[in-house]
């Protein structure tokens, strides 16, 4: 009997295998970290077969620590990293060059031409997106651009552009399915998210063949099967969504209003805002949050670059502290960061700021800071952020947000967790479910192939572990506007 649901997580810095079942509970689990490329400074690469082979390598690890056979997967449910442009070829399989992540600058002139060009509202329109670098359409052209043949084959139909998603599909099947689903589709620049249709004049304006791209699926469908040479059976690949849509699902933020922020290495915040693409006034993107059957959901997203990296720069840059798990008990050792702030704008700002330029800054230093200053001021700098983009998205959606549901390793540090509910002056609520990005997976494919019957049969495996309320009487305001000061600055060293 096929009991088991397997979830890909394919993220950033490492390829996850996990084995659900039927309650939603994690029964195997199987992780593998891979080589970070940087060949040039801004510049963020992959090898797309480490991707492969690390993804492939803990999903077979997953079944077997599970003591599981192939037969016992009811279907795959895929989930990951996102932008990440993989371009290859179709008649070998091949990648052209490596992978192209999503934390990549090379392309922010070009994107800044294009802002000059005063297209930014037409691509917003169409895209819900911002002209950014982070974003696939740049990358895609600067590999057709750059690499020798590249241009010639794509226009003569031989390559193949994907998100990760689809690369892993091409692989799973053997080359026999090329496919991608709406959520992922909606961060390459190239997609209608009124249409749900590859937008032909933006394929123009970046000069995309469009014999590249991948049929568009929705996020809970069987797309394929596994090929025969892989696993002993052939196992349905049922759900695809890119990991923030994935996590989005995973903490049944189901309803309009419902908002999740995952700390990872950056932050991303969406909320659900129903049926209808809001087109954000304060610089957030519109993006899809899933396609179930033909029901379309759509989000307010805000992308905040350095988070969780803020701490491994503690770590490894300012070498204070010897693990990430270290920085609380030292951020601890003082009651606030007296007047210090640290912006870690090390790669430009993000959400609601889209400054390529912004650097890194600290500003308010007295000889009284000490390490457990500039560490809690690191911890505030996350939590400033969240507010920032939580501020915009209730000023698009004009609701205030009561409740934050929150994920990510980071979460572990209550009193990280402590600081931004009192930032946000809301309440912050931690599921009891560590693993919301691979579960919503699970469960969009697992509603595909009747492994769950409806949402419903899902909704109550969400339950609260830990919630933190903003403590009463905290004076937030004053420090907030400090906060503001210290943004100027970290844009202003970039412009003199
Ligand atoms: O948009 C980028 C995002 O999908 C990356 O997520 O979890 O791999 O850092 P993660």
């Amino acid at each position: 009997m096929a009991n088991y649901i397997l979830s890909f997580d394919q993220g950033t810095t490492s390829s996850r295998a996990i084995v659900f079942n039927q309650q939603g509970s994690i029964v195997s689990l199987a992780q593998k970290e891979f080589t970070q490329i940087y060949p040039n400074p801004g510049w963020v690469e992959h090898d797309a077969n480490e991707i492969w082979s690390t993804q492939l390598g803990v999903a077979a690890e997953a079944i077997s620590k599970a003591g599981l056979k192939a037969e016992d997967i009811a279907a795959i449910g895929i989930t990951n990293q996102r932008e990440t442009t993989v371009v290859w070829d179709r008649r070998t399989g091949a990648a052209v060059c490596n992978a192209i992540v999503w934390q990549d600058r090379r392309t922010a002139a070009y994107c800044d031409s294009l802002n000059e060009q005063g297209l930014e509202e037409m691509i917003r329109e169409k895209t819900g997106l911002v002209i950014d670098a982070y974003f696939s359409a740049t990358k895609v052209k600067w590999i057709l651009e750059t690499v020798p043949n590249a241009r010639e084959d794509a226009e003569a139909g031989h390559l193949a552009f994907g998100t990760v998603d689809s690369w892993l599909i091409w692989n799973l099947t053997g080359g026999k399915v090329h496919v991608t689903d709406v959520t992922n589709a909606s961060r390459t620049l190239l997609f209608n998210i009124h249409t749900l249709t590859w937008d032909q004049d933006l394929l123009a304006l970046f000069d995309i063949p469009a014999s590249m791209l991948p049929t568009v699926a929705s996020s809970s469908e069987v797309v394929g099967e596994t090929s025969s040479s892989l696993f002993a059976t052939r196992i349905p690949i049922a759900g695809i969504a890119g990991d923030q849509q994935a996590a989005l699902f995973g903490q049944m933020c189901t309803k309009p209003g419902m908002v999740k922020n995952t700390y990872g290495t950056g932050c991303f915040m969406l909320m659900n805002i129903g049926e209808k693409p809001i087109l954000s006034k304060h610089k957030l993107v519109t993006t899809v949050a899933w396609k179930i059957k033909d029901q379309v959901h759509y989000a307010l997203e805000g992308s905040i670059f350095i988070a969780g990296a803020v701490v491994q720069w503690l770590r490894d840059g300012l070498g204070v502290i010897s693990s990430s798990a270290e920085v609380e008990e030292l951020a601890k050792k003082v009651s606030g960061s007296d007047g210090v702030y640290l912006v870690p704008a090390f790669a430009g700002l993000g959400a609601p700021h889209w400054d390529q330029h912004a650097r890194g800054t600290i500003v308010g230093m007295t000889r009284g800071t000490t390490s457990a200053h500039i560490a809690h001021a690191a911890l505030e700098s996350i939590c400033y952020q969240t507010m920032e983009v939580l501020k915009a998205m209730e000023a698009d959606a004009e609701i205030a947000i009561k409740e934050l549901r929150v994920d990510g390793g980071a979460t572990e540090n209550s009193l990280l967790m402590q600081l931004q509910a009192d930032i946000l002056n809301a309440r912050v609520v931690k599921p009891a479910i560590t693993e919301v990005t691979a579960i919503g997976a699970a469960y969009l494919a697992g509603l595909a192939v009747g492994f769950w019957d409806s949402l419903e049969d899902i909704q109550e495996q969400w339950q609260v572990k830990d919630s933190f309320d903003a403590n009463p009487g905290t004076e937030t305001k004053h420090l907030i506007q400090g906060w503001h000061r210290a943004v100027r600055a970290a844009k202003a060293w970039a412009q003199d």
